[in-house]
């Protein structure tokens, strides 16, 4: 079985991220051949700085190692070392819908927020499509913000094959059980997010354990005080599903466990529980960091292994539709 997920390196990495996409990837890298990318040209559709997707990149792979990805076992490398990407995303815009594409939530709500909106805004579901497609994957692990693009990248898959004959799987998705959408502390009613949430609702994967705390400390409740999952009580419910993750129990026995006590008492224990699970991966991570040159050195590797994995599919695709091929 194929896998495939792609992160963007831009904006902190947040408790929402590491639970819709790190802890997936880890998980799924048992599950065959795997392939994580860190996806610089997705990155480039907002306003960003050069200095700050430089660092990030090699701060988002030092992450993803630290969160349990083996650079031995699975492919994980930068979409941006692989031209590929770029070049199937041109190709499949020839197959993709521009009405469907307006239809996007993500571009409808990041357009809304800015002044200038770039064009790679607006076909960056393409981009995201070919990424998935040049690798023959079955399984696409994500959070659910992204059902949708994945959605997308299934009609492209589907209408490319009609039309030029069979030459990709249509992928599916992993979501996680619980967390799915992780929502934020401040705004529970909003996905956590760097880009659209609250500083202080947001908890990003690196942050001092006294912060976090703080953050779950103040975390907005909802009226009542019984501790449990329901549509009218989005805050509990986003910390109960935490506090499940974080702990490795359903969520049913996270209630049962605090039947007849506070909303302060729920909101100390998620914080420490997060502290737990997040402290070895910041340690790790600050270790792995530490070391620029190996960094580079296993992303060289990545991007050979993702070079050769995505050519035979990118050379399917100019054939069929029709290029003049000179091998
Ligand atoms: P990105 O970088 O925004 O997010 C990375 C992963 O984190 C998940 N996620 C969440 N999960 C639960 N709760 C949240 N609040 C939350 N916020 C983010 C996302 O669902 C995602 O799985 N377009 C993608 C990157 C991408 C990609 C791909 C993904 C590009 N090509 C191919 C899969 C396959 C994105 O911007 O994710």
């Amino acid at each position: 079985m194929k896998i495939f997920s792609g992160i963007q390196p831009t904006g902190d990495k947040h408790l929402g991220n590491y639970i819709g996409g790190f802890r997936q990837y880890a998980r799924t890298q048992e599950l065959g051949d795997a392939f994580f990318c860190i996806v610089d040209l997705h990155s480039i559709t907002v306003d960003y700085d050069p200095r700050d997707l430089h660092d990030r990149t090699l701060d988002l792979f030092a992450m993803l190692i630290a969160t349990g990805l083996d650079p031995q076992r699975s492919t994980v490398f930068a979409q941006s070392h692989v031209t590929a990407h770029a070049e199937a995303s041109w190709l499949l815009s020839a197959v993709t819908s521009y009405g469907q594409l307006g239809r996007m939530t993500q571009f409808k709500d990041k357009a809304d927020q800015r002044e200038f909106v770039s064009a790679g805004l607006y076909t960056y579901p393409v981009l995201m499509a070919g990424d998935i497609l040049l690798y023959q994957t079955d399984r696409v692990p994500i959070g659910d913000d992204q059902r949708q693009h994945l959605e997308l990248a299934r009609d492209v898959a589907q209408r490319f094959n009609a039309r030029f004959g069979k030459t990709f799987v249509v992928p599916e998705g992993i979501y996680p059980e619980i967390g799915a959408r992780i929502m934020d502390l401040q705004e529970p009613t909003k996905k956590m997010s760097t880009t659209g949430g609250t500083e202080q609702g947001t908890v990003k994967l690196l942050e001092e354990p006294d912060a976090i705390r703080k953050k779950f400390r103040s975390a907005v409740t909802d009226s009542g005080r019984e501790i449990r999952r329901a549509a009218d009580k989005p805050g509990v419910t986003n910390l109960v599903d935490i506090l499940s993750v974080a702990t490795d129990r359903s969520p049913g026995d996270v209630e049962q466990a605090y039947d007849g006590q506070g909303y302060g008492d729920l909101k100390r224990d998620v914080g420490d529980a997060v502290v737990e699970l997040l402290a070895p991966v910041r340690e790790r991570y600050l270790e792995l960091r530490s070391n620029e040159p190996e960094l580079l050195r296993l992303l060289a590797t990545g991007a050979e292994k993702a070079r050769a994995a995505s050519t035979p599919t990118l050379e399917a695709m100019y054939e069929r539709m029709g290029f003049v091929t000179l091998s």
